[in-house]
């Protein structure tokens, strides 16, 4: 793990991590990326370096995104390509210097620059709380365990067919593809009758994931940097983007016990150690698992988000909320022509970031992006935002920047639900044909992004900005700790030739 301040070098590095060697976009060099982790309240400055230098990846530019982080009062630190920043140019490097006060749990970094995160560039971003009253309820020997689940391809992502298909599934950077060779598998190591607190990550680009340990249940206790009340399951689905971490007590015999995760649809089965690892009882043999037991008496999905209760209470408003949005989806025939759209409107990155020009005294849709999806929003109002259960090409993991939401629908449930919902910052419209309802306040101004986490959706338009209170939002003197920084008064030059 490195420190709240560090470079972070952005290299292509060739890597084989189901046994097929390309070329991948790596921070720090390696994949996943370095753990970032620090204390809640802690000042965060990553220096992110551009060194890519362009194989057969097309993309060069880069930037890099703290999913989950609300960067309240630095919206210019959210780094989202277009919205709060340009690209950072091959050579170039960004000081991404911002403080974490009320946040605590279990965050990911990315790039969000095109389809870059496909390729590597992501990695676990753990904020501690130690003196969070929670942990001494649950009382762990050890909170150092992280699990990351991820998708892979064998071809650059600008290049994967879409829709895409994984070559295989991750877990802690390991796997194995159909036809592939026995790659050694990740490998979690418990001691017996030990308690941990293990967090759950899912970085992929598309797949959601049915997580379980054999013979073991386990206790939730946060989702997406949200304590909630202890939450018993046996599997979990864990849609791209969103993280959880849950109790896990080392009291099964001494044995191996496979990790499964496995992808929601049209992809390698389990057997032979396909989209799984090694749970590790100290004193068992270095083998993988024999016995094969699989309960699932007791799932977490998105149909069950309602059992998932914040420990902190929210509030997400009863009664009507103060502006109530529906959106429409539509999906392209061929996602290569042509893009997804939001209500009629495909979201195209503008060329001048949003953030630069409400600086620059844009207000407006109209003067912010004439060609659609972006929202601006009052400060202090509750937001109610409905979102079609059956949109086509789903399930979509729907995200947003800047904020968790109160999820007072979820996919399949029948009813709203005011009372202390699920509080989270991803996700899944599901489906089914009922509706998703989430709820937020505007309460952080700037410009905060709510799209699809499948990144190919987003890539062709499945998103859209909401302005938050633009006449508020605290300007930052980027230059006095970017002095390189050379475009920000301008477009956004392109360096991908
Ligand atoms: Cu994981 Cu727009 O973010
Ligand atoms: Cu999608």
């Amino acid at each position: 793990a490195i420190g709240p301040v560090a470079d972070l070098r952005i290299v292509n590095g060739e890597i084989s991590p189901d046994g097929f060697p390309r070329v991948a976009t790596l921070a720090g060099g390696s994949f996943p990326g370095p753990v970032i982790r620090g204390n809640k309240g802690d000042n965060f400055q990553i220096n992110v370096i551009n060194e890519l230098v362009n194989h057969t990846d097309t993309v060069r530019s880069t930037t890099v995104h703290w999913h989950g982080i609300h960067q309240h009062g630095q919206n210019i630190m959210d780094g989202l390509a277009f919205v709060t920043q340009c690209p950072i140019a091959p050579g170039n490097s960004f000081l991404y210097n911002f403080t974490i006060p009320d946040q605590a749990g279990t965050f990911w970094y990315h790039s969000h620059y095109q389809v870059q995160y496909c390729d590597g560039l992501k990695g676990a971003l753990i904020v501690d709380d130690p003196e969070d009253p929670y942990r001494f309820w649950y009382d762990v020997d050890d909170e150092s365990t992280i699990i990351t689940l991820s998708d892979w391809y064998h071809e650059p992502a600008e290049l994967v067919p879409r829709p895409a298909v994984i070559d295989s599934a991750l877990i802690n950077g390991v796997g194995r593809y159909d036809g592939g060779p026995q790659v050694p598998l990740a490998v979690v190591n418990v001691e017996p009758w030990k308690r941990y607190r293990i967090r759950l990550i899912n970085m992929a680009c598309k797949p959601a994931y049915t997580f379980s340990i054999d013979k073991h249940v386990f206790t939730v206790i946060e989702a997406d940097g949200v304590n909630t009340d202890p939450y018993i399951v046996d599997s979990l689905q864990i849609f791209a983007a969103q993280r959880y971490s849950f109790i896990l007590e080392a009291n099964q015999p001494v044995d191996n016990y496979w990790i499964r995760a496995l992808p929601s649809r049209g992809d390698p089965s389990f057997e032979d150690g396909h989209n799984s690892a090694v749970l590790r009882y100290r004193g068992a043999p270095e083998e993988e698992p024999t016995n094969k037991t699989w309960n699932l008496n007791l799932p977490l999905n998105e149909s069950y988000l309602h059992s998932l209760e914040p420990h902190v209470p929210g509030s997400p408003g009863l009664g009507g909320a103060d502006i109530e949005l529906n959106l429409n989806f539509t999906k392209p025939d061929n996602e290569y022509v042509d893009n997804y759209t939001v209500n009629g409107h495909s979201y195209i990155p503008p060329s001048v970031p949003v953030l630069l020009q409400i600086m620059s005294g844009a207000r407006t849709a109209q003067q912010l992006l004439p060609m659609g999806n972006v929202y601006p929003l009052p400060r202090n109002k509750v937001i109610e935002l409905t979102l079609p259960g059956g949109a086509p090409g789903g399930p979509h993991p729907f995200h947003l920047h800047g904020h968790d939401f109160s999820v007072v629908r979820s996919a399949g449930s029948t009813a709203h639900n005011y009372y202390n919902p699920v509080r989270r910052d991803t996700v899944s419209i599901g489906e089914g044909g009922d509706n998703v309802t989430i709820r937020f306040t505007t309460d952080n101004p700037g410009p905060w992004m709510l799209h699809c986490h499948i990144d190919w959706h987003l890539y062709i338009g499945m998103a859209l900005v909401f302005v938050e209170a633009p006449d508020d939002i605290v300007s930052t003197d980027l230059n006095a700790t970017n002095p390189n920084l050379e475009s920000w008064t301008d477009l956004c030059p392109v360096y991908n030739s």
